[in-house]
C-alpha cells in the first residue's frame, strides 16, 4: 500500500499548549474546575455572549448532560437530523426518549426546516440541529417551530464554533448548545467539550448534573456548608490539564480561523472549474451565514465516483474520507423504526460526499498536492 503522506487531519500546536499544561502541573491543580477551566469558560462566555459555558469531557457528554437537564424521558420525542454524529441521537435515546429522524436540505446538508412541521407535535421535547461543516442551520425557522410546540432547541455546534447566523454567533440561539474540542475540531484539547447555557434558569441544575448530581460547586462557593447528592448526574468535569491545552488554543483562535479560512478558500477557488466539469458540487454557504471553516467536502455525482476518487487519492498517499452514514438506516436506527426512503436527501448525499484533508497546520505544498491529485481525476 502507498505510504500515507497527507493525513486527513493532523493536530496542530499553536504555541503555548505545553507551557500552559506545565503551568497546571506546577500549580498542582490538575483536577477539574481549576484556573484554566475558569479561563476557558470565561473566554467562551465573553466571545460568544452566552450566559454560562461549562467545560465537559466531550461533546457527547455535553449532549447527555442536556438530556438529563431537560429531564427528557419515555414518551418524549427528540428531533435529530439523520445526517449527523450518533451522539445527537444516542444521548436522548439513553434517557428513553423516541428519536425522530429528520432529513436535511440538499444545499447546506443542514436539518430541513421546511419539513420540520411534519415531524413535531405535542410530544416533541427538543430539536437538535447540527450546523454541518460550521454553516448555520435556518435558525429563525427552527426556533419559531420549537417555540410553537413548546420544545427546546439544543444546537449541536460541534463544527460551528465562531460561525455566525445573521451576524449572531452559533451556539447562542438554542436554550442550550454543545461544543466539541475533539482532535478533529478547529479548537482542540484532544478530547473535550462544553455546554453553553443561554437560559440562565438552567445553570444551577447543569452545574449539579455535571458534578455527579451533587451540589459541590455551591459548596466551593461557600453557598452550602457541605455537599450532597441532589439529583441524577454524572462525571462530566474536564481535567484542568486538558483545559490548559484548550486555553492555549482558544487564545490563538484568530490564527486558527485565519489559517483555516485560507485553506478553505484555496480549495474552493482551485476546485471550482474541476467540479463544474465533473458534475461535482462544492460546499454552499448562504450569504447570511459566516461559516467556521471546519471542513471542506466535495459532493461527487455518484457513489461509484466517490469510491474511485478516495482510491485515487489513497494511491497518491492522500487520505480523504466520507462522513456520516444515515442514522435512521444504521442497525440502531432501524431498531428505533428507521426505514429506507424516510430521509431521501440524507440517503443520497451520504453516498456521494467526500472530505478532503483539512487541518490548521496544512502547508501550501501539502494542499497543492491534494488539489493536483483531484485535478487528475475525472468522474
Ligand atoms: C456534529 C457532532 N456532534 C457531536 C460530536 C461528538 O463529539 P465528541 O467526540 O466531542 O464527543 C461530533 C464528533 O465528531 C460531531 O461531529
Amino acid at each position: 500500500m502507498t505510504e500515507l503522506r497527507i493525513p486527513f487531519n493532523r493536530a496542530s500546536l499553536l504555541g503555548h499548549e505545553l507551557d500552559f499544561v506545565a503551568n497546571a502541573v506546577a500549580t498542582g491543580h490538575i483536577s477539574g474546575d481549576g484556573p484554566f477551566t475558569q479561563r476557558a469558560e470565561q473566554l467562551l462566555e465573553q466571545e460568544l455572549g452566552v450566559a454560562r459555558a461549562l467545560l465537559t469531557t466531550s461533546c457527547t457528554h455535553a449532549l447527555e448532560l442536556s438530556a438529563l437537564l431537560l429531564d427528557v424521558g419515555p414518551g418524549d420525542e427528540v428531533v435529530v437530523p439523520s445526517f449527523t454524529f450518533v451522539s445527537g441521537a444516542n444521548a436522548f435515546a439513553l434517557r428513553g426518549a423516541d428519536v425522530v429522524f429528520a432529513d436535511v436540505r440538499p444545499d447546506t446538508l443542514n436539518l430541513d426546516e421546511q419539513r420540520l412541521d411534519e415531524l413535531v407535535g405535542e410530544r416533541t421535547r427538543a430539536i437538535v440541529p447540527t450546523h454541518y461543516a460550521g454553516v448555520g442551520c435556518e435558525l429563525d425557522a427552527i426556533c419559531a417551530t420549537a417555540e410553537r410546540v413548546g420544545a427546546v432547541v439544543v444546537e449541536d455546534n460541534a463544527h460551528g464554533l465562531f460561525g455566525r447566523y445573521r451576524g449572531r454567533p452559533l451556539g447562542t440561539f438554542g436554550a442550550l448548545a454543545v461544543q466539541s474540542f475533539h482532535e478533529t475540531k478547529n479548537v482542540t484539547c484532544g478530547e473535550g467539550g462544553a455546554i453553553l447555557l443561554n437560559d440562565v434558569s438552567l445553570v444551577d441544575r447543569a452545574e449539579i448534573i455535571r458534578e455527579k448530581g451533587t451540589n459541590r460547586k455551591r459548596f466551593f462557593r461557600g453557598q452550602v456548608d457541605k455537599y450532597t447528592w441532589v439529583s441524577l448526574g454524572s462525571s462530566y468535569v474536564q481535567s484542568d490539564l486538558l483545559a490548559a491545552f484548550l486555553c492555549a488554543q482558544l487564545e490563538a483562535r484568530e490564527r486558527i480561523q485565519d489559517a483555516r479560512a485560507h485553506v478553505w478558500r484555496r480549495y474552493a477557488d482551485s476546485l471550482a472549474a474541476w467540479a463544474a466539469a465533473n458534475g461535482a458540487a462544492l460546499p454552499f454557504v448562504p450569504a447570511h451565514c459566516d461559516q467556521s471553516f471546519h471542513m471542506f467536502y466535495v459532493l461527487l455525482p455518484s457513489l461509484d465516483a466517490r469510491t474511485r476518487l478516495i482510491a485515487h487519492l489513497r494511491g497518491r498517499g492522500i487520505l480523504a474520507v466520507f462522513h456520516y452514514l444515515p442514522l435512521h438506516l444504521s442497525e440502531m436506527g432501524r431498531a428505533l423504526g428507521g426505514r429506507e426512503g424516510q430521509a431521501p436527501v440524507t440517503e443520497d448525499v451520504a453516498n456521494r460526499l467526500v472530505r478532503l484533508p483539512f487541518f490548521t497546520g496544512m502547508t501550501e505544498v501539502e494542499q497543492a498536492e491534494v488539489i493536483e491529485a483531484v485535478h487528475e481525476f475525472a468522474t
